[in-house]
């Protein structure tokens, strides 16, 4: 016959348990959350920048100091309209202005576009933004008591 185990032993072993499946939902559910950064090659220039499939692909540029041709940034004009030379990108809006002829033959808007890959992009436009200027004080004019 078992040994019979204390009421407390069996709250104890029921808390542990409960606490347990705590940490595994809440290990799934932070594995679900972690982001992959893919990289993306800009040619001729041959620049890179990281990209997290979050972020448009346009505004990593912006944040790696780069400038790629844009306007409206919300997948509307096509300034930015590149051909992808390799990689998957995937969009968030419902209407991208990006036929899905266009899109199979490689055309992507980096300003809607989030990569699912490292991607290659052909973008001949593509600069290096100027680094920004220290600020300057300005002696303030005016009234002072
Ligand atoms: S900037 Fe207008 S579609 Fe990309």
């Amino acid at each position: 016959m078992p040994a019979r185990r204390s009421h407390r032993c069996q709250d104890l072993d029921v808390h542990a348990v409960a606490a347990e499946c705590d940490v595994r939902r809440l290990a799934t559910g932070l594995a679900g959350r972690v982001s992959k950064t893919y990289e993306v090659l800009l040619l001729p220039s041959g620049w890179r920048f990281p990209v997290g499939p979050d972020t448009p692909v346009l505004r990593a540029a912006k944040a790696a100091g780069l400038r790629l041709p844009s306007s409206c940034r919300n997948g509307s004009c096509r300034a930015c309209l590149c051909k992808m030379a390799s990689g998957t990108v995937t969009y968030r809006i419902e209407w991208p202005g990006v036929a899905s002829d266009e899109q199979a033959d490689g055309w992507v808007l980096p300003c809607v576009a989030h990569a699912e890959s490292d991607l290659v992009l052909l973008v001949p436009q593509a600069e290096r933004l100027a680094p920004a200027e220290p600020a300057v004080r300005q002696q303030l004019t005016g009234a002072r008591r």
